[in-house]
């Protein structure tokens, strides 16, 4: 709260700054080229002719019933691909700033050359998606009908959940042209692969793994394995796939043992998964892929009724298995710490089933939750421990979080590092030493950024479906960069050779 405090003198100062520099280019550009400015000519009327519009407080009274305000980066990322035409206003009655057109514009049909991100999608038989999931459509139907929400195939609960990715992107995009109002205008299905930014294969692999993965007969393969062989033929045969090697094509391997069998041969592709903890780094890194959050398990507590510090009884509190092969060492030597402690609550097992509304009411009823890495250095745990409002304290020294680049953790969680969490009596010194006023002021960010890791149809402005293709069209950006550079003297490397 004491940041919205520095905001108007910071912001009056940048205001200030920007408008001294535009009227000195202004005046030089008007007077010199008259209408050959480097400035869109509109963004000079709009600064000359309205000085009221210079304060960008775009009108989110209506949008407000539907869509919640955000007060994160949303904005910020939508400026990532900025085209000319939203300046081109000409005439006075549209000189708006771009950012009320923009938040206009969510309430319309989303104009595909508007979009962020243009993608292609394979249109895979459907015993790759949703076949998975018990549909099935009339002959030659590749897609279930997404207009109508209560015929949608629904993903299994429990466990199966939390890699849920694959499902809700898809959807996302099967929805994207149906010309429903109201949704984002941030990926948007084109029908061209040429004209697309990024390449989609729907294959739910997690699903894939968790449901099929037992082997039929003797000598015979699973289906999951199956699948995976299938999908390798299909993509390597490709022109898609060929044009570049795969580097333009997005897919989604959440569980960590997912596409286990095509990995090797998929890698070039940019992943979504859940962290890095069984890939060598030469398949996947976080320069190329993407890392997704777990959809929670547990339920969101609404902001209004999330329980404050001193209605939380409970200052520490730990799910899940205690004993793990790889890296969960620390699970052990920290539980033997904590566990004669009285207001440190230790609970084991997974959270299927009944679990799941004891972890939501313990962690609810908790400052603070420990996330310790376990066999993989992420679990849905930490998300249920936001959505819960419950401080997440991240003992996993080889964690890679979601949206990292545009959410500062370190505003809503803890870090402690694995030697210093294992000291005697370090980790609860640490945490009764965070007071009521801190503790209080991080509660309040994690309120507001628990909607970025919601997972929904139809998705919503800054939800995780959302978050995931603005996270896309960033490291795609990133990646051209990088192969642009890689060009710069391919010319004159030319002339080298041949002479
Ligand atoms: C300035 O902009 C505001 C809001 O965008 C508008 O209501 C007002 O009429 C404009 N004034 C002029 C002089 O254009
Ligand atoms: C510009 O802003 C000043 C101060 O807010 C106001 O007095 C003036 O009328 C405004 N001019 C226009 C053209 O909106
Ligand atoms: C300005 O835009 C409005 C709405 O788009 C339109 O009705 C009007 O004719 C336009 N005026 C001029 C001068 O182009
Ligand atoms: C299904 O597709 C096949 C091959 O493309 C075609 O011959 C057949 O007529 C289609 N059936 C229907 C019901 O559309
Ligand atoms: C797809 O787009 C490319 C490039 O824009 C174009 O050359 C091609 O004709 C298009 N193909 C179809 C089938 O529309
Ligand atoms: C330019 O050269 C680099 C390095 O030799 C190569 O990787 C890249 O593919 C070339 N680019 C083009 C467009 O030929």
């Amino acid at each position: 709260m004491s940041e919205k405090s520095m905001v108007p003198s910071r912001f009056m100062f940048c205001v200030m700054v920007i408008s001294m520099f535009l009227l000195v280019l202004s005046t030089i550009f008007l007077l010199q080229f008259s209408s050959h400015s480097l400035i869109p000519r509109s963004v000079l009327e709009l600064i000359i002719v309205n000085n009221s519009s210079f304060y960008f407080t775009p009108d989110f009274k209506k949008e407000q019933i539907m869509l919640p305000t955000y007060p994160s980066d949303d904005l910020k990322v939508q400026t990532l691909k900025p085209r000319d035409s939203d300046w081109k206003v000409s005439n006075s009655s549209q000189k708006r700033s771009s950012v009320e057109q923009k938040n206009k514009k969510m309430n319309r049909v989303c104009d595909p050359t508007r979009a962020l991100l243009k993608v292609f999608m394979y249109d895979l038989p459907p015993e790759f998606h949703f076949g998975l999931l018990g549909w099935k459509g009339s002959v030659n139907q590749t897609w279930p009908e997404v207009g109508n929400p209560s015929r949608i195939p629904r993903y299994p609960g429990g466990l199966n959940l939390q890699h849920s990715i694959e499902y809700w992107l898809t959807l996302d995009l099967l929805s994207s042209n149906t010309g429903k109002a109201g949704q984002p205008c941030t990926a948007i299905r084109v029908q061209n692969s040429s004209q697309a930014d990024i390449i989609f294969v729907p294959f739910f692999s997690s699903l894939s793994y968790n449901r099929h993965s037992k082997i039929q007969g003797e000598g015979q393969v699973s289906v999951n394995k199956m699948l995976q062989d299938r999908l390798v033929h299909f993509l390597k045969g490709r022109k898609e796939w060929k044009r570049s090697g795969g580097k333009n094509h997005l897919i989604v391997a959440h569980h960590p043992n997912s596409l286990v069998d095509a990995r090797r041969d998929l890698a070039s592709a940019m992943l979504i998964l859940a962290d890095f903890g069984r890939y060598p780094v030469e398949l996947a890194n976080i320069k190329k892929d993407i890392i997704a959050p777990y959809r929670h398990l547990v339920g969101t507590i609404p902001s209004a009724e999330s329980p404050p510090y001193d209605e939380r009884p409970m200052l520490v509190y730990f799910q899940g298995a205690i004993y793990r092969k790889d890296g969960g060492i620390i699970r052990q030597e920290l539980y033997y710490l904590l566990k004669d402690e009285k207001d440190v609550h230790f609970t084991f097992g997974s959270i299927g089933g009944n679990g799941v509304n004891q972890a939501s009411q313990g962690m609810s009823m908790s400052k603070f939750c420990l996330n310790i890495a376990g066999d993989t250095p992420s679990s849905n745990r930490l998300f249920d421990a936001i959505v819960s409002h419950c401080v997440p304290v991240i003992i996993s020294d080889e964690i890679e979080l979601p949206f990292e680049d545009v959410l500062d953790y370190s505003e809503f969680s803890l870090f402690v590092r694995g030697t210093d969490a294992i000291k005697k009596g370090y980790l609860l010194k640490f945490l009764r030493s965070i007071k009521r006023k801190e503790w209080t002021k991080m509660w309040e960010r994690l309120k507001e950024i628990t909607h970025h890791f919601e997972y929904q149809y139809p998705s919503q402005s800054g939800d995780a479906v959302n978050m995931i293709w603005q996270e896309v069209a960033r490291k795609k950006s990133s990646m051209q960069f990088n192969s642009h550079r890689k060009n710069r003297y391919n010319r004159s490397q030319r002339l080298v050779k041949t002479n």
